[in-house]
Order: structure tokens, then sequence, then C-alpha cells
């Protein structure tokens, strides 16, 4: 198994942050394989290090090195980001409000009554189903190869909020959705699933999790079905980096002129 974070564009996010707020900051990768990952975050930590960001496929398992786990972390059970303070270690996760600012701040998406389906019920899916539940959609849908997966997620969630589940195939297309979400990892493997192409509609807001130098697969499959808008993940990886900078620094970065630069746009 390859760790792909030797792709990571976060280092040069962070510096782009750091500049803007006139911040010092070093922020370097780790490529770290899963039977070292105690020892590499013990080691960053004893040579003084403030902070990491953890990517998959550790976000789970780091969860068991944390010290304080905060309410969103212990909800995605999953951790991406690490503060190492006097009293432990402290473990947040910012993708759900990364991807929240992304969609509501930077590109306009209206989650409250929306009808939401999300592809894929794996950690990624996991770790979005609360913020988009607090966004009080009128639907959420989690659709995946694997029913038993998502009904799993959806039987944890139904206390937050409407979210239903069902395979691929299974999916109720009477009323079009408002926004559909691609989690799955397919895109990272070039593959496309089985996803049923009447969900998307004229009126269709398509977002992948996922995001490369061109166009994902999910992003293109969309266009092809005739969705209004599809667009790569791109915007919430500046803005969980963002809440990140700012658990670390206390300083909220201004994530416009970082996504401008990188010329990845909003
Ligand atoms: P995790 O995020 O928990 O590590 P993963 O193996 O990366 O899990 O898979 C994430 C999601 O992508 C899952 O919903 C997975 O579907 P299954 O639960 O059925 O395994 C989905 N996925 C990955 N590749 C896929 C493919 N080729 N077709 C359909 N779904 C796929």
């Amino acid at each position: 198994m390859r760790y792909p974070v030797s792709h990571s564009r976060s280092p040069v996010i962070h510096r782009l942050f750091a500049l803007q707020t006139g911040q010092e900051l070093q922020y370097e990768l780790l490529h770290v394989s899963p039977d070292k990952l105690e020892t590499a975050v013990r080691q960053f930590q004893r040579t003084g290090g403030k902070g990491l960001n953890i990517t998959v496929p550790h976000k789970t398992k780091v969860a068991e090195l944390v010290d304080q786990t905060s309410d969103r972390a212990q909800v995605a059970e999953a951790v991406n980001t690490l503060t190492f303070k006097d009293d432990g270690i402290h473990g947040d996760n910012t993708d759900g409000v990364g991807l929240l600012r992304d969609l509501v701040a930077n590109l306009g998406v209206k989650l409250s009554g929306a009808n939401i389906l999300i592809l894929g019920a794996g950690g990624a899916t996991r770790g979005i189903v609360a913020p988009l539940l607090e966004s009080k959609p009128s639907t959420l849908r989690i659709a995946n190869r694997t029913l038993d997966k998502a009904q799993a997620l959806a039987d944890k969630f139904v206390p937050m909020g409407p979210v239903s589940a069902c395979r691929f195939n299974e999916v109720p297309v009477t009323e079009p959705f408002d926004v559909v979400i691609n989690a799955t990892s397919a895109s990272v493997k070039g593959e496309i699933p089985p996803y049923p192409p009447a969900v998307v509609s004229a009126a269709t807001f398509c977002y992948d999790l996922s995001y490369g130098l061109s166009p994902t697969p999910f992003v293109l499959w969309a266009r092809e079905h005739g969705c209004a808008r599809s667009v790569m993940g791109w915007g919430m990886l500046v803005e969980q980096a963002a809440e990140s900078f700012h658990i670390w620094r206390n300083v909220m970065p201004d994530t416009t002129p970082v996504l401008k630069q990188m010329s990845i746009g909003a």
C-alpha cells in the first residue's frame, strides 16, 4: 500500500497562511506507515513539534493516542489535527467544518431545506454527516455499494436528523437531489462506481471530496449527466487547513487569496 502524502498541498497552504498572518511556521510532510504511527507521533512530540495534521489511512487509529478529543472528532470517530500541549495531546477534526465553509461560504450552496445525497459510506462520510445534518437539510441519504455500511452510519446519526441509507441502485429519484456529494474513494482509483444517473438534474450541485489537477472521474460523470455545477474538494482542503491553523495559532487566515493563489478558484 502507498501513503500518498507526497502529493499533499498542505505545506504550501500553511506557508501561505503563515505569510499572510505573520506567523513563523514550519510545516513538513512525514511519510508514516501504519505500524510506525505511534512512534512517529511520540518522536515528533519529543523533538518539540507543536501540531500535526493526520491524513488517511491514519485518522481513526491516531485517535487512540490522543489525551483529549473534541466533540466533533468523537462524532466523526476520526482525528485530523493534533495539538501538543502541556496537558497532553489534543485531537480535533476540521474536515466537516472545512466542507461546510467551502459549500456555504465559498460556493453559495444552500443546505437548509435541501435534499442531499452522499455517495459512499466510509471514513470520509462519517466525518461529514453530522455537520451536514446541523445545516438542517430536508433529507440526507447515504448510498453505498455495501448497504450494511450505509445503514450502520444512518442508524448512528438518525437521532440528529432525517438521514437514511440505501444501495446505489435503490436511490429514490422521485424528487431530484439538490446536492450530491461523492465520498467514495473510487475517484482515487480512477473508478466510476455504478452511480445512478437519475440522481443528477440540471438543478443539482455536485461536489467531490476528492481533488486533482484535472477533473476527477466523478466530476466528469456529474457534468456528463447534466448537473448544474460540479466541483472538486480543493476548497474543503484549504478550509480544513485554515481551521487547523486557527487551532494551532489562534489566528484565522483569510482563505480567499490562498484559493486564488493556488489557481484552483473557489
Ligand atoms: P474507508 O474510508 O472507511 O477507509 P474505503 O475502503 O476507502 O473506506 O471506501 C470508502 C468508500 O468508497 C466506501 O463507501 C466504499 O464502498 P464499500 O463500503 O462498498 O466498500 C467506496 N468505494 C471505494 N471504491 C469503490 C468502487 N469502485 N465502487 C463503489 N464504491 C467504492
